[in-house]
This record gives structure tokens, C-alpha cells and sequence, in this order.
């Protein structure tokens, strides 16, 4: 859909403001104010449970454990591509660094506050129940073998685990830091059985071919430049069995609240995620079909995002 001419002009100033160094590092200061005080008014102690993390529970400032994890969880051989190597959510070492994988938790919490009216802390919850109740209603069966790309802190990966508790289910993600938060959230919530966790690139996987009937992608696309989105998706198909699924669920780019969002917002969320126009303009559904994927299914499982469910023969 095109946008307006209006919108254009705003989109232009927005990237115009976000070019000049000090509006950018404003831009992303005040990003991260307003999510700290939402996730406290809606009751979340934001310093408190990443505090709890840190030292988990133990009279550490910071758990020497963490580094110990964190050594066992990475692949010493992976070069991590340029692309990802960045700023992301207002922190200097993006995605890579023990300040953003305590976080996670808390952020997702604040960020999905205000997706259903009153929902406050049970947002995320509700948005990933909401994801999930499209997969089961669509998938003919529940899967056997799942793949969570982009798995972060194992939030979505644990989900994916409660919603087909026969399925073996493995996550894999480029920051060893949140694959360390993931492993030790499931040593103190136990799935029904234990997931896998991989240090790797979504792109080339390293994973056997023809090996899961379902690949899922939850929050992870808007976070990709373009190329790196086609090569993902290209992975996903050689990681599936005939007839598996690449379920996509994200932003949704065609909502009313991305299109009429005010200025000053939208400058403030495209300064935490550095690929947002990227994402915005790639047409998903053309791009599933030109890479071999059956036309999908797309539903709008919440106001700002919706899900696309694509098979393969
Ligand atoms: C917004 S988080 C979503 C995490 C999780 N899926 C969830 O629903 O909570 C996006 C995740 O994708 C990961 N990621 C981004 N690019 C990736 C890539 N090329 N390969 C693997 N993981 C990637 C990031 O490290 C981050 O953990």
C-alpha cells in the first residue's frame, strides 16, 4: 500500500532527525525512560527482577555463573554478521551484552502492555497465546519437531514447548548472552521436556535439512535488514520436512497504529530498531512464494501484528 504523501514527509523527517548523532542518542535515552516507567506502572519492579537475575538469588552483585554459562553456550566459531553487530533497543552493544539479555524479560512486558485494554502485564503473554492459537487452528497437526529462530531469552521457544508438549523443540540465536538468560529461565521453570539451544545464525543454521515440521520466527523479522530476511527464509525451507510450516508472526506494517503513529513516536521506536524501514517495505507474502513457499495465511493476531503461515510441498 502506498503511503501517504503526508506520511512520506514525516517518514523523511524522522530519518533526518535520526541522522544527527545527539537527536538519535536523545531519541533512544528517552525511548528506554518511557519503557522503564511503563513496565513500572503497570507494577513491574523493572530494577528489581533484573536485579534477582543478575545475581540469581545468590549474594553476587553479578553471578560469576553467567560467564561460566555463557563460555559453555558459545560457538567460537561464528562470525556475527555486520548487520547484527549494532545498536538495538537503546544499548550500545545491541543484542550482545549482559544488560540487554537481563532485560529482555521486563522490556517484552512493557513493550506489550497495551496491546489488549487492561491486559498490563499480561500482554506478552496474551500476544504469544495469540500466535499460537493461529498455528493450532491452522497446523492439520500438532508438530513433531520445532525450530525457534531467533529464540533470544527462550520466551518464545518456551511457549512453542507448553503449546505441543510432545514436540522436540530447539532454539537458536546469534547472542550467547540471551542463550545463557534462556537456559538458566528453564532450569527454574521446566518445560514439559527440555529444549535445545543453539549459538548460531538464523541464516545458516548448520541444522540437518528436512529435519522440522515447524520453523518459527516470533518478534525476529523486524529486527533483519532484507537480505538477511531472504536468506532466513531460504534456510527455513531447507530446514523443513515436506508439508512442515515457516510461521512468521511480527509487526504487522498495514496496521492503523504504524501508520497513524505521531511523529515523536515513531522517532522513538525507530531509534531502538535500526532495520524498521527495511522491514516495513519488504512484501513478506511475495517474498514466501518467489522463495519457494506456498502462498501463506495471514492474520492479524493483535492490533500491531499479525502472523503468516507458509508450507511447503
Ligand atoms: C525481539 S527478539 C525476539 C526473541 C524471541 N523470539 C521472543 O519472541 O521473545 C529478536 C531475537 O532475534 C535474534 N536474532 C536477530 N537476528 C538473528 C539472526 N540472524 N540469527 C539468529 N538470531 C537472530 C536476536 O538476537 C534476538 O534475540
Amino acid at each position: 500500500m502506498p503511503l501517504a504523501p503526508t506520511a512520506s514527509l514525516t517518514h523523511r523527517l524522522v530519518n533526518q532527525v535520526l541522522a544527527i548523532k545527539p537527536l538519535w542518542n536523545w531519541a533512544r535515552g528517552r525511548a528506554r525512560t518511557m519503557m522503564i516507567k511503563r513496565a513500572e506502572g503497570i507494577g513491574v519492579d523493572w530494577m528489581g527482577r533484573v536485579q534477582e537475575l543478575r545475581s540469581r538469588h545468590s549474594d553476587d552483585d553479578f553471578s560469576p555463573l553467567w560467564q561460566t554459562d555463557l563460555e559453555a553456550l558459545r560457538n567460537p566459531n561464528l562470525t556475527y554478521p555486520a548487520y547484527y553487530t549494532t545498536s538495538f533497543h537503546a544499548y550500545d552493544e545491541g543484542n550482545l551484552g549482559w544488560q540487554p539479555a537481563l532485560e529482555v524479560e521486563v522490556a517484552a512486558l512493557a513493550v506489550h502492555a497495551k496491546l489488549w485494554p487492561g491486559a498490563g502485564p499480561q500482554g506478552d503473554a496474551r500476544l504469544r497465546q495469540s500466535y499460537h492459537d493461529v498455528l493450532t487452528y491452522h497446523l492439520s497437526q500438532p508438530p513433531r519437531a520445532i525450530l525457534d529462530l531467533g529464540c533470544g531469552v527462550g520466551l518464545s521457544s518456551e511457549t512453542l514447548q507448553v503449546s505441543y508438549p510432545e514436540a522436540k523443540v530447539a532454539g537458536i540465536d546469534l547472542s550467547p548472552y540471551f542463550l545463557a538468560v534462556a537456559q538458566y529461565r528453564q532450569h527454574h521453570s521446566p518445560s514439559p521436556s527440555p529444549i535445545t539451544w543453539h549459538h548460531g545464525a538464523a541464516e545458516h543454521t548448520g541444522l540437518p535439512s528436512a529435519s522440522y515440521d515447524l520453523v518459527s520466527a516470533c518478534l525476529v523479522f523486524h529486527e533483519l535488514p532484507q537480505s538477511a530476511a531472504r536468506a532466513i527464509i531460504g534456510e527455513a525451507r531447507r530446514l523443513l520436512r515436506p508439508g512442515g510450516h515457516l510461521a512468521i508472526m511480527d509487526m504487522n506494517p498495514a496496521s492503523p497504529v504504524y501508520r497513524t503513529m505521531p511523529p515523536l513516536l515513531k522517532t522513538l521506536l525507530k531509534s531502538t530498531e535500526p532495520y524498521l524501514d527495511e522491514y516495513f517495505s519488504l512484501n513478506l507474502e511475495a517474498t514466501l512464494v518467489e522463495l519457494g513457499f506456498e502462498q501463506p495465511i495471514v492474520v492479524c493476531n493483535s492490533a500491531r501484528h499479525r502472523t503468516l503461515l507458509a508450507s511447503i510441498n
